[in-house]
């Protein structure tokens, strides 16, 4: 184990997961994936999967997950036993319970971005990447969590949106810590909302969810590629997770896909 995470939190995750800490590597998600496909049936799962470096950050839609070394970078594997048709909820629900978790961790109000980024200090803070494998008759979920603890500006010259970050600088003396309680936590909450992913959001977790839309209530237009797909006021979402946009008397309601949103 190298230096890069505290003791006292890496013998807490090792009592629920097999963790595996990399200098380098080209992605979590992607190394993840190769680990499914050769030996899935006989990993003691969930295995946790954390890099210092990057080379091949992925992230939704086909995008890049630019690194910076004030950011964590993490992916979980978890065998999934519950109805494949919860999965819809997957992503907003580990988003909603990632948001409480970096809220109380950064003393600061984090927002969320339908369908699962995490917003603060004016920009994108985390973003999840879920991936869905199917072996053996079994389903195992990769989901790859990318956070900026502290500002770089290299990210933001990488990227064509503002970055954001849970906290505008950290002392170098404080970093190790406090990305390690961050990972414990995180991996935590995560481990047990994939345990209890529900078919459908609470009433409590849809005004959860709508009082913390980085866009409430304002128009908003949904983009596929280069094409506006639908436009209208931003409603919140609805028990399946979906956006709902109302345009006139008429409310729409759409489904995570390849489209996202933009003011
Ligand atoms: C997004 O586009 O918002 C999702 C970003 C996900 C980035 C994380 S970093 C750890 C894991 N490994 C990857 O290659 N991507 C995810």
């Amino acid at each position: 184990m190298n230096d890069y995470l505290e003791t006292e939190c890496v013998e807490k995750i090792k009592k629920e997961c097999l963790l595996q800490v990399f200098d380098e590597i080209d992605s979590t998600n992607e190394y993840l994936k190769k680990l499914v496909k050769r030996e899935a049936i006989s990993l003691p799962l969930p295995v946790l999967v954390v890099a210092e470096r990057q080379t091949a950050g992925k992230g939704t839609k086909g995008r890049k997950w630019v690194d910076s070394p004030t950011s964590l970078k993490f992916s979980l594997l978890i065998s999934f036993a519950g109805e494949s048709k919860r999965l819809a909820l997957l992503s907003p629900y580990i988003a909603l319970k990632l948001r409480k978790v970096l809220s109380a961790a950064a003393k600061k109000e984090v927002k969320i971005k339908w369908p699962n980024d995490l917003y603060c200090l004016e920009g994108k803070t985390a973003g999840i990447l879920t991936e869905i494998i199917q072996k053996a008759g079994t389903l195992y979920l990769i989901i790859g969590v990318g956070i900026n603890l502290a500002s770089d500006p290299e990210v933001n010259r990488n990227i064509n949106s503002l970055a954001g970050s849970l906290f505008k600088r950290i002392d170098p003396g404080e970093l190790k810590r406090i990305r390690s309680l961050i990972l414990l936590c995180a991996s935590e909450e995560i481990i047990r909302t994939v345990k209890n992913l529900p078919e459908e959001l609470s009433a409590e977790e849809i005004k959860d969810w709508n009082q913390s839309d980085v866009y409430n209530g304002q128009r908003l237009r949904l983009i596929e590629g280069e094409r506006i797909v639908s436009e209208g006021q931003n409603v919140g979402i609805d028990k399946k997770g979906r956006i709902l946009l109302q345009d006139g008397n008429q409310t729409k309601a759409f489904c995570i896909g390849e489209a996202s949103l933009r003011p």
